[in-house]
């Protein structure tokens, strides 16, 4: 086997959504600090032009919701000497792959993707599965998955790291990859899906913590706000009264607890809630301690970057030119393989 396989190379995007807030933290963010030690090289990229694929008329945020996420991800801890940070748009070799790996996917793989349909479907661009309501969708939107393989692959990644519903992405990437190295000779790994294994982060009114849901805790909330927000989240509705006992498995905020608090201080909630020895307020505040503290050191580098505006700037620079540098010798390869002028 070539040395590809024993080299791991990281690679991960994110959709510019702006600021980011406490799911991202712990669905994505802290498992890419972790790699950023693990791996011999990570990339991670701005997922710019995947915005247009379900928005194309949403350009006018892009730019700013760049900037604030990227500023985001270095106040959590992502390190501009240790990974490769990027706008995808930057790098046009991952639009050059795209086209290539497009000519050897067939469109029912795409057609069938589980993913897409139900993100098709929660933007209200089509209401069931029907084929022909899915082939209703855009070129682009139905071929995301495609660039999210060339995404992957020009950097010949062994390992993805995603959330669960992305999974399928992974597996169609590596697929396609199957399928070049078949017909044009072994270019491609085929990269493992590392699913983060955080809990799912719950908002404050108890669904999924999301932008749209206007539910989140931001990573950029002073402690005041987390505090006010974290003491109204909502909590057992069997909790009425004071002296009604609760459930803490029936508890949003406890899931909270759960990513924050000791074993002990579980315990001790536990055992308050079921027998209502202590009140909701009182049980949140044993939480929203550990939050607090955890976002303060993040709010401090945040103060930091945002007394240099140029550096989120700089690293997005010479991230680019790190990660053409690599693109640009993958796609050597790949032209040749497929007999263009290298
Ligand atoms: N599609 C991913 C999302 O919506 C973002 C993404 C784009 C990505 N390209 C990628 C993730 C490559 C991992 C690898 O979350
Ligand atoms: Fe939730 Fe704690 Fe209230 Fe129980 S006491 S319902 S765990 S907030």
């Amino acid at each position: 086997m070539s040395g590809i396989e024993k080299t791991k190379i990281v690679v991960s995007g994110m959709r510019p959504t702006g600021r980011l807030h406490l799911g991202h933290l712990h669905g994505a963010l802290r498992n890419w600090v972790k790699l950023q030690h693990e791996a011999d090289r990570c990339f991670f990229f701005v997922a710019d032009w995947h915005v247009l694929t379900t928005k194309p008329e949403a350009t006018e945020s892009i730019e700013q919701n760049t900037v604030e996420m990227v500023t985001d991800w270095l106040a959590v801890g992502l390190d501009p000497d240790k990974v490769v940070i990027f706008r995808q748009s930057a790098v046009k070799q991952h639009a050059e792959l795209h086209l290539l790996l497009s000519m050897v996917t067939p469109t029912p793989w795409l057609i069938r993707n589980p993913t897409v349909k139900e993100q098709a479907r929660d933007l209200g661009l089509i209401s069931g599965e029907s084929e022909q309501e899915v082939l209703s969708l855009s070129y682009g939107l139905l071929g995301y998955p495609v660039l999210q393989s060339a995404d992957v692959l020009v950097y010949k990644a062994t390992a993805v790291p995603v959330g669960e519903d992305q999974a399928p992405h992974i597996e169609l990437t590596r697929e396609i990859a199957r399928r070049f190295n078949h017909l044009y000779g072994p270019v491609f790994p085929e990269p493992q899906t590392l699913v983060t294994e955080a809990p799912r982060v719950p908002g404050l009114d108890g669904r999924k913590m999301s932008k749209s849901f206007n539910n989140a805790v931001w990573l950029r909330d002073p402690p005041e706000e987390v505090d006010r927000k974290l003491s109204r989240m909502m909590t057992d509705p069997r909790r009425v009264r004071r002296t009604d006992p609760g459930e803490p498995e029936d508890c949003p905020a406890f899931r909270l607890h759960r990513i924050y608090c000791t074993p002990e201080e579980i315990d001790y909630v536990t055992r308050g809630c079921r027998t209502a020895g202590i009140g909701c307020l009182e049980c949140k505040k044993i939480m929203i301690r550990h939050v607090v503290e955890d976002l303060s050191p993040i709010a401090e580098r945040r103060r930091q970057l945002e007394a240099e505006p140029e550096r989120v700037q700089e690293t997005l620079q010479r991230g680019r030119e790190r990660a053409e540098t690599v693109a640009e010798s993958t796609m050597k390869e790949v032209r040749s393989a497929v007999g263009l002028p290298a």
